[in-house]
Parts: C-alpha cells; sequence; structure tokens
C-alpha cells in the first residue's frame, strides 16, 4: 500500500478522501468507486491519466473484458490474426512471439492496428475512444465461472497475505463491489454500444467461443477488416492460429511456466488456471448459483443480453 500510495499524484490522494470506499477482497487492499465503478488507488491513477491523455487512432484495436473473462486468449487470438502475414509462415510458428512473450502490458504495433487492451467501463472511457472510429471487441463470460476465476486469481496474488473466505467474496461480488465492476453494468455498457454500433463493437462471449472456436476467428477477423481467404481457410490458417492460442498450447509455454511480470513481480502462471466452462459447481453452493442467476437476469431485463 505504502509503495502505491508513493506513486499517486497529490490530486488522486485528494480525490481518494472524497470518495466511497470498500474494503478490497482482491490483491489491493481498497477500492474506491468512482464513476459508479470501482477501482484500486493505482487504477484510478491511470483511469485518469488515461482519459485525460490518451489519444485514440481510428485504426487501434481496443480489447475490452471484465477481469478473468479471457482477457489473455483474446488478446493472443488478436495479436496472431493481425499478425499473420508478418511471418514468412504463420502456420509454422517456429519464431512467433507468442512463444516467447506473454502479453500482459500490451500495447503491441507490429502492424499498422495498435493493438490495446483494457478493462474501463464504457461510460469511462476517454472521449477521444468514443469520438474516434477505432473499434472495439468485447468479450464477457458468465459471471459464476468469472468470479470462481478471479477466487483463485487473487488468492494466488495474495500468497502468504491473509484471504478473505470465498462467502465474503461472494457477497461483495454480488454488490457489484469488484474491480472495474459492478460486473453486469461493465457487460451491459458495451452491449448497449455493440447494438447501436456493430461496425465498431464486436461482442463476444466466452462460453460460445470455447464452443465454437472457429466460427468466432473467422468472425473476429472480418470484423479486423482481414477476413481469411479461401486459401488460408483451406491452408488450415484458422486452426493453426486457434492452436497456437489455445490455452493447452499457452499455459505450456515456458516464458507462462516461469516467466515474471516485470516491476510487479508476480508471475504469468497466474493468468493460466484450468480455461473450462462451469468450474463455478465444483466450488458455488447451488444457493449460490441461484442468487447469482437471479442477478445476472434482473440487471439484463430487457436489454436482450443473455449468457
Ligand atoms: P479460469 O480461472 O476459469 O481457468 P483473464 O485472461 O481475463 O485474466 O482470464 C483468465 C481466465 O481465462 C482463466 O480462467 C484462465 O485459465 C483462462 N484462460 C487463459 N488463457 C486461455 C486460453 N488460451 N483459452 C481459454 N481460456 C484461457
Amino acid at each position: 500500500e505504502q509503495v502505491i500510495q508513493n506513486n499517486l499524484t497529490e490530486e488522486v490522494k485528494n480525490l481518494l478522501s472524497s470518495l466511497p470506499k470498500e474494503s478490497g477482497w482482491m490483491i489491493s487492499d481498497h477500492l474506491y468507486q468512482y464513476q459508479n465503478s470501482w477501482y484500486p488507488a493505482i487504477h484510478l491513477q491511470a483511469l485518469l491519466n488515461i482519459q485525460r491523455n490518451f489519444q485514440a487512432l481510428d485504426t487501434d484495436l481496443v480489447l475490452v473484458t471484465n477481469p478473468k473473462c479471457g482477457t489473455t486468449w483474446l488478446k493472443a487470438l488478436c495479436f496472431a490474426t493481425v499478425n499473420r502475414f508478418r511471418f514468412d509462415n504463420p502456420t509454422s510458428k517456429q519464431h512467433h512471439p507468442l512463444l516467447t512473450n506473454n502479453l500482459i502490458y500490451f500495447c503491441l504495433s507490429f502492424s499498422a492496428t495498435r493493438l490495446l487492451s483494457t478493462h474501463i467501463p464504457h461510460a469511462s472511457l476517454p472521449d477521444s475512444i468514443k469520438d474516434s472510429q477505432c473499434k472495439l471487441v468485447y468479450l464477457c463470460r458468465d459471471p459464476k465461472d468469472t468470479f470462481i476465476s478471479f477466487w483463485h486469481f487473487n488468492n494466488k496474488l495474495r500468497k502468504n497475505m491473509e484471504h478473505g473466505s470465498l462467502e465474503e467474496a461472494f457477497e461483495k461480488f454480488c454488490e457489484g463491489v469488484v474491480e472495474f465492476g459492478p460486473f453486469w453494468d461493465n457487460v451491459l455498457g458495451y452491449w448497449k454500444m455493440s447494438l447501436e454500433s456493430p461496425e465498431r463493437v464486436l461482442f463476444l462471449k466466452y462460453e460460445e467461443m470455447k464452443k465454437e472456436p472457429k466460427i468466432h476467428l473467422m468472425k473476429l477477423a472480418e470484423f479486423l477488416g482481414s477476413p481469411f481467404s479461401a486459401e488460408e481457410e483451406n491452408d488450415g490458417v484458422p486452426e493453426e492460429i486457434l492452436k497456437l492460442c489455445s490455452f493447452d498450447n499457452l499455459s505450456n509455454l515456458e516464458v507462462n511456466k516461469t516467466g515474471k511480470m516485470p516491476m510487479a513481480g508476480f508471475e504469468f502462471s497466474v493468468f493460466f488456471r484450468r480455461g473450462e466452462v462451469g468450474d463455478h459447481v465444483n466450488h458455488l453452493t447451488p444457493e449460490m448459483i441461484e442468487r447469482l442467476d437471479k442477478i445476472t437476469e434482473q440487471k439484463f431485463l430487457d436489454s436482450g443480453m443473455k449468457f
């Protein structure tokens, strides 16, 4: 906490003292409510910096997720798809950058497209993103699996620090107190944008991508303005990209097994756990499942959005 305090501007320190505050169930001890969403202090500082200074380009591609909804997968798929012509043979990945790099700090501009990634809710996006013609891909995931993924992730990050109980964390998640949450508001902001501007926002669901990965990769490539040609399809390029970006492949790479995040110091392996649909049944009681489903149903009422 002290290190974080030292990295905040006076403006943010003052702002924090005026904001609603909750004890965090994640790596950060506290979350602050700003523009109806919850942030650790360090992310709030980053948000203000981005809102003021970030200049979007019409050619940018912004990948947006609630945390733990498959960001790592989406980044890999987009990176491999957008850059597939840069490598001598896109299906022979001997030297592919994904084999030796983790994309956690992500602003990669191998191609003309800058690939950026964020969890910021739609309402808080910098004006320059809203006003530009840049494209966004939003990936969401069933909140029950998202919560369980978050729970394990935070426990790994907290290591020897105290973990609250699963029940306490669940309560907070249901109340919306989670980084970049409430979960449902984050989804709905981009869901609505995707309905209003389908040419700007591609809205994807983790579960559907797991079920029919090729169909969704083809859709993604088309949305990115780089559809797979008949020849590429014949050559099995989409399948090769899916293999390269698969959970099994990425999680078994040396960089992701033993690599660490610079500065923050935690292992890239924390971003890989099971990569499956439905693991929440192994952790949540039927009552908890029913409660979360009810909240989801109510929150999405009349929106047309469902899991
Ligand atoms: P689980 O904890 O359910 O296994 P994020 O990347 O947004 O932090 O999300 C992490 C979740 O995505 C974790 O879910 C992780 O295992 C899963 N994941 C990571 N890489 C993946 C991949 N290549 N394909 C599918 N799921 C992946």
